[in-house]
């Protein structure tokens, strides 16, 4: 299976920071940002790597990464020219995924856990989708999804009153339908194609599943959460070693 990192957004939330530097190329412990989505999916053994970025300072992430042979990877690359939402983004994937499933990651998604399971197993024996859901304390923030049991019933993007105390963190898997299902998709009332209504179709469908991350996850797109993000992976994340069989 292949691998998506969505990188493209302003960064608006981090200026001045993000001013020269992209977003995901700012530090957190001893990395830049996107060395830990890449971690992420490189513990799963995803190793073809597609990264999506905006126009802005797009070339940072090239003098960065190169082919990507240094951390064992095969990294391409591609532009999202104005940012029309993380599922306009992820469609861009589409020609790099080759008619098979996906994994894609939010740039700025901190992820203590790794998922080599989970991943492993949606990529052998199931279709469909599955996301990953946390327990925050600001769920408003989020993608917040209505749980009975087992299953989603819907997810939310950003609601005033959530449903529940959980986040749709930024991890999707999709099997090969994903593509004709974001072609389909209208604009929110704030003008992007958004991600969380290419989740709904699969839990629709009835073939979404989801699991619970256990160790802290950060979304890093704001100042709090920067901070947070790097008094954590200090603690916890030390050194990522990316030659990992
Ligand atoms: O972090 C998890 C959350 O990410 C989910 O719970 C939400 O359902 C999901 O909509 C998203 O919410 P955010 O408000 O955090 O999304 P944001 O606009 O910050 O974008 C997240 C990343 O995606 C960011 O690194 C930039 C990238 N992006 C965003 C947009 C809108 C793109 O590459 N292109 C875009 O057009």
């Amino acid at each position: 299976m292949k691998g998506v990192i969505i990188a493209g957004g302003t960064g608006s939330r981090l200026m001045p920071l993000t001013k020269v530097v992209n977003k995901s190329l700012l530090p957190v412990w001893k990395y830049p940002i996107i060395y830990y989505p890449l971690y992420t999916l490189a513990s799963a053994g995803i190793k073809d790597i597609l990264i999506i970025s905006g126009t802005g300072h797009a070339g940072q992430f090239l003098e960065l990464l190169g082919s990507g042979k240094d951390l064992g990877l095969n990294l391409s690359y591609t532009i999202q020219d104005k940012p029309g939402g993380i599922a306009e983004a992820l469609g861009l994937a589409e020609d790099f995924a080759d008619n098979g499933k996906i994994a894609a990651i939010l740039g700025d998604n901190i992820y203590q856990d790794k998922f080599k399971e989970e991943i492993k197993k949606f990529e052998i024996e199931e279709n469909g989708a599955r996301v990953f859901l946390k327990k925050v304390d600001d769920p408003e923030r989020f993608g917040v999804p209505e749980i009975e049991g087992d299953r989603i019933i819907k997810i939310e993007e950003k609601p005033l009153m959530p449903i529940s105390p959980y986040a749709v963190t930024g991890l999707y898997l999709y099997d090969n339908r994903v593509w004709d299902v974001i072609k389909k998709l209208k604009p929110s009332d704030r003008g992007e194609l958004e991600i969380t209504d290419v989740n709904n179709f699969y839990i629709e469908d009835g073939t979404m599943r989801f699991s619970i991350v256990n160790g802290w996850w950060v979304d890093a797109g704001t100042f709090p959460s920067l901070l947070k993000a790097n008094v954590l992976a200090a603690r916890d994340i030390k050194d990522l070693d990316f030659h990992l069989e």
